[in-house]
């Protein structure tokens, strides 16, 4: 068995030793420069503490309530792409480590393990993510797989209509397996002999005509409540609300998609400003520490979603890497809590960070 290791970094190099290149590169990479991927988690480095002391921070309370599910912390799964690429037992590990890291599994639409198999691993609380397919019918099918397999609200990915350019995938010729929950409901199998497959069959499936107009169609087909995942600006953030979304996702889709996005955490305020409360912001990208989480909570977030850092815990050592990786993240929050003088969430404020912005005076 691999060395233990202490930090979230540590399980990133544990899952290159112990993964194919194509499939690492699939997961750790980022869209044409990465410039993006770099600065979502650099940017966090840019932002400091105001610690407060001498506060009681002899309890820490860490959890935290989302859509009405209370959670033993403000750290979500986020959903990705091909678990089984990392471990045989795909996404169902995940869930069941989301289960016993009492946490909520947004499971991808581009799961590797179906809705069912999910549902039927264990009683973690489960967002299904959705992108809207040409064929409409497809979605609208899955939705209602999701629907009726007890998961408790849509996550729709809007910053998606084309896949972005992942020049490793791309080199490496990327071939990733048919996915099981489209058995059936795909006609044809698009293949590529330039590029990864992965790209080919989602620029031959994705609907790049959705738009605001659209969330009104899926609202018809589903009592679920639906977030509304890849916002970045103020404009598109008044524009979820005003459409009715029960709540926002900041995210530049881990850098895999639009070079040159800001970094997530520096686009937070801009959206949180802008939506005054009315529902809650989540963001990701780049969350790779405690002190992470506390900064997004500190700049209006009220959970961040961790991506990458799951499935690496997944690659190295399976369900107990996919605990192990939340379990770290937890008590480097819980201590950064103590560090700054928050004994709840609550507590923590916007004056508890200073951005690079900010002047001291
Ligand atoms: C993703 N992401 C993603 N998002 C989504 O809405 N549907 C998906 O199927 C996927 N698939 C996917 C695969 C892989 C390998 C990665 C790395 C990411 C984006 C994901 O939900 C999230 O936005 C980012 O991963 C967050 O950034 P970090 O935590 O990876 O830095």
């Amino acid at each position: 068995m691999a060395a233990e290791p202490v930090n979230l970094n540590e399980f990133q190099e544990l899952a290159r030793l112990a993964l194919p290149k194509m499939y690492y590169d699939f997961y750790a990479g980022g869209a044409e420069d990465e410039h993006t991927l770099k600065e979502n988690v650099e940017a966090f480095h840019r932002i400091t503490f105001r610690p407060r002391i001498l506060v009681d921070v002899s309890r820490i309370d860490l959890s935290t309530t989302i859509l009405d599910y209370k959670i033993s912390a403000p750290i979500i799964i986020a959903p990705t792409a091909l678990h089984k690429l990392a471990n045989p037992e795909g996404e169902v590990a995940t869930a069941r480590a989301a289960a016993s890291c009492n946490t909520i599994m947004v499971l991808s639409f581009t799961s590797s393990s179906t809705i069912e198999e999910v549902a039927a691993s264990s009683n973690a609380v489960r967002f299904y993510q959705l992108y809207v397919f040409k064929k409409r019918d497809i979605t609208a099918t899955l939705v209602q797989r999701a629907e009726r397999n007890g998961f408790k609200a849509l996550v729709l990915t809007v910053d998606t209509p084309r896949l972005g350019r992942r020049e490793a995938d791309i080199k490496n010729k990327m071939i990733t397996p048919p996915l099981k929950n489209l058995e059936g409901l795909l006609s044809t199998k698009v293949s590529s002999d330039t590029g990864s497959n992965f790209e080919a069959d989602a620029n031959e499936t994705m609907d790049a005509s959705l738009s605001w107009k659209d969330l009104e169609w899926l609202r018809s087909i589903t009592n679920l409540p639906i977030l509304i995942k890849g916002i970045l600006t103020r404009e598109d953030a008044i524009k979820a609300v005003e459409v009715g979304v029960a709540g926002i996702i900041v995210s530049n889709h881990g850098a895999r998609q639009l070079d040159y996005s800001p970094a997530t955490i520096s686009a937070l305020e801009e959206v949180v400003h802008a939506v005054k409360g009315r529902v809650p912001i989540l963001m990701d990208g780049g969350v790779r520490r405690g002190t992470d989480v506390f900064k997004a909570l500190a700049l209006g977030a009220q959970a961040v979603l961790i991506g990458r850092p799951v499935v690496y815990g997944l690659a190295a050592k399976g369900e107990y890497g996919v605990r192990r990786v939340i379990e770290m993240l937890k008590d480097e929050f819980e201590l950064t809590m103590a560090l700054t003088g928050c004994p709840s969430v609550k507590h923590i404020t916007r004056k508890h960070v200073r951005t690079e912005h900010e002047r001291i005076h």
